[in-house]
């Protein structure tokens, strides 16, 4: 369980993006619905320990979260509004470059976790293209993916349907 107390930032410009927020968020999958600048992607940032508040304080499972991010990093899946890639790289060898990031020691292991999930997101024909060459849905997939990497206790998804395109859902390839 994640627990959210009084967060607050205002960023450098003067902008005043979480004020006084409290909130607690069960184990499970968690986004956020409201208007555009309302402070989603703000408050997911900190969350996902990206960028910290000005003051308040965030736990998980009773850890302070600003003071001991890795324990929060290993259980976290997150997926950003806007991510970068790295061009050239191949979805399958980018996706087990982050599932090392992740934690995900054991090579074969990984490879199954990084294979299954190419095919869940419908990507598996895909898997030896560049993401940086995918369409707008092909890589909110490609973001889906990685944000399940290790099977995390937490999912936070941040426009998690923005650009996504036709996918049927989980598929066996
Ligand atoms: N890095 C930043 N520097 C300055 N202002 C920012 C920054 N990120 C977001 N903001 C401002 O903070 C407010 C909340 O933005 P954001 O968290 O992106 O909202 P949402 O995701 O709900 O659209 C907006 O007014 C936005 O312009
Ligand atoms: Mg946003």
């Amino acid at each position: 369980m994640l627990s959210i107390n009084q967060l607050t930032k205002t960023y450098s410009n003067g902008v005043r993006a979480l004020d006084g927020i409290n909130l607690s968020i069960p184990k499970g999958m968690f986004g956020l619905l409201g208007p555009n600048g309302a402070g989603k992607s703000s408050l997911m940032r900190t969350i996902a320990t990206l960028q910290a508040p000005d003051s308040g304080s965030i736990t998980f499972d009773g850890t302070d979260v600003i003071a001991s991010p890795n324990e929060l990093r290993q259980r976290l899946g997150y997926l950003p509004q806007d991510f970068g890639v790295y061009p050239r790289i191949s979805a399958e060898k980018l996706l087990d470059h982050l599932a090392i990031l992740k934690g995900l020691s054991n090579k074969a292991e990984r490879k199954e976790a990084v294979q299954g999930l190419l095919v869940h997101t419908n990507l598996w024909q895909h898997r030896d293209k560049a993401v940086s060459g995918y369409s707008g849905g092909m890589r909110q997939r490609f973001g889906i993916a990685q944000a399940l990497l290790g099977d995390p206790d937490l999912i936070i998804v941040d426009e998690p349907t923005a650009g996504l395109d036709r996918w049927a859902g989980p598929r066996r390839a």
